[in-house]
């Protein structure tokens, strides 16, 4: 039994600011009181006013397994991940094979479930070899274990493979989460367009690409009425079309990055287009930072995802335009988002930014996954412990990631994860894989 003490408990809605003892026992929360005694054979933690949410939830992580594993593999990402204080991470499933068969859908969770980090639950493909012809077998995928379905990295091809896909995900409790991207608008794209695609002569991504995709996942979440999640959205155009849809009633949903609620374009800039910054979406402008804020006041945001896109230094440590697009972030993530709100002046409550990472991304997984974001007597004792007040330097040679390449290696952030317990046990770290 482990018994933390003096903790300031976020049990997924609120924070409570009074002081909480926290039991656990086995793999569940036994016991949340103002005060539990010691016992005998429990090991205690004196979390000293630190705060304790439920363990955080990653909707969208790249682990390139199978297939690209000197990127990152299943193991280096589950851990990667528990050390960037998740619990629960959904992988996308751009691997190779792409995941679109039961098999791989089992191969990804049990992996996973080896790997000793995080919790790994894995997404599938919509399409056949996300090839975007032929819908994939998705209530067998769905049996199998994937919690989501998507072709990220690209949209779901075709309007009719999409609708389709919905009205089976309507019936088997599953989600669509899309890429929103009308790719023939941004063909060779590099960078945002606006400022930095004048000043750099690359061509920019408009935004009316996001825009144009999002609006075609809602007119058919209108007619089907399956439930829709838009990911890595970035434009204030897009946000203010899915909090319409919101308004109307509609069962969308949507996320947010932690690099486009932090840098913008012009990082790309002055870093003088270092390739760390290059994304996709592209890092967009500030306006468009401020409306991501906004997004998460207002409640048209419902989660925090990564997107952490890991690459082998060798294949992105290239000029800006021949890198990939992708920036690896799991284990500052967390800190990017508390730093930066910190650094604002705390523009939203921190339950609503916690929410973020807990209860919101919680409420998209299907049922059997939906207790996870929640701190309560009897639940699964996957816990996070966020300290406010910890300043540290980003130093990727400590990273469990295979990647090394990040836009805030160097960098003190303020606000970290200290601790991560999943099922009950404390994450030590496992092991890391130094240089690769
Ligand atoms: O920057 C990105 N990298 N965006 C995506 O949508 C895919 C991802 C990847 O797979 O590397």
């Amino acid at each position: 039994m482990i018994l933390l003490k003096n903790a300031r408990v976020f049990d997924g809605k609120e924070l409570n600011e009074e002081s909480a003892d926290v039991l656990l026992k086995g793999t569940t929360i036994e016991k949340i009181a103002p005060s539990i005694n010691m016992e005998e054979g429990m090991q205690v933690i004196d979390l000293d006013g630190k705060i304790l949410a439920p363990g955080f939830i990653d909707l969208h992580v790249h682990f390139r397994d199978p297939g690209f594993e000197w990127r990152e593999d299943i193991e280096s990402g589950s851990k990667a991940a528990a050390a960037g204080g998740y619990t629960t991470v959904v992988t996308m499933p751009n691997t190779d094979p792409a995941v679109d068969t039961p098999a791989l859908v089992k191969y990804v969770f049990e992996r996973g479930r080896q790997a000793g980090g995080a919790r790994v639950l894995p997404g599938a493909c919509v399409s056949k070899d996300r090839k975007g012809e032929l819908l994939a077998e998705l209530g067998l995928l769905r049996e199998a274990g994937a919690v989501l379905f998507t072709e990220d990295g690209a949209p779901v091809r075709t309007s009719k493979l999409l609708r389709t896909a919905l009205l089976y995900c309507k019936d088997i409790g599953a989600i669509i989460m899309e890429h929103p991207e009308e790719i023939s608008l941004t063909e060779k794209c590099q960078v945002n367009e606006g400022r930095i695609s004048s000043l750099s002569g690359l061509k920019g991504f408009p935004h009316s690409a996001e825009y144009i995709d999002i609006e075609r996942g809602i007119a058919l979440c209108r007619e089907t009425k399956a439930p829709i999640h838009f990911t890595h959205v970035s434009t204030s155009l897009a946000f203010k079309a899915i909090a319409e849809a919101k308004n109307e009633g509609l069962p969308v949903t949507c996320d947010v990055t932690p690099h486009h609620l932090s840098l913008d374009e012009n990082n790309v800039i002055v870093s003088r287009y270092h390739s760390v910054y290059k994304v996709n979406p592209p890092l967009r402008s500030r306006e468009d930072v401020k409306a991501a804020w906004a997004a998460v006041a207002d409640g048209t945001i419902d989660a925090i995802v990564t997107d952490h896109a890991p690459w082998h230094e060798n294949e992105k440590d290239l000029p800006f335009e021949e890198a990939p697009f992708g920036i690896a972030s799991l284990e500052c993530s967390v800190a990017v988002v508390l730093d930066t709100w910190l650094k604002m002046g705390k523009p939203v409550s921190l339950s609503r930014v916690l929410e973020l990472f807990t209860s919101g991304p919680a409420a998209i997984l299907p049922e059997e996954w939906r207790g996870l974001g929640h701190i309560a007597e009897g639940a699964v004792a996957d816990l996070t412990v966020i300290d406010l007040d910890e300043s540290k330097v980003v130093d990727v040679s400590t990273w469990k990631s295979k990647a090394r390449m990040t836009p805030w290696n160097g960098e003190i952030l303020t606000g970290w994860p200290v601790m991560t317990f999943i099922e009950g046990r404390l994450f030590d770290g496992g092991g890391s894989y130094g240089e690769n």
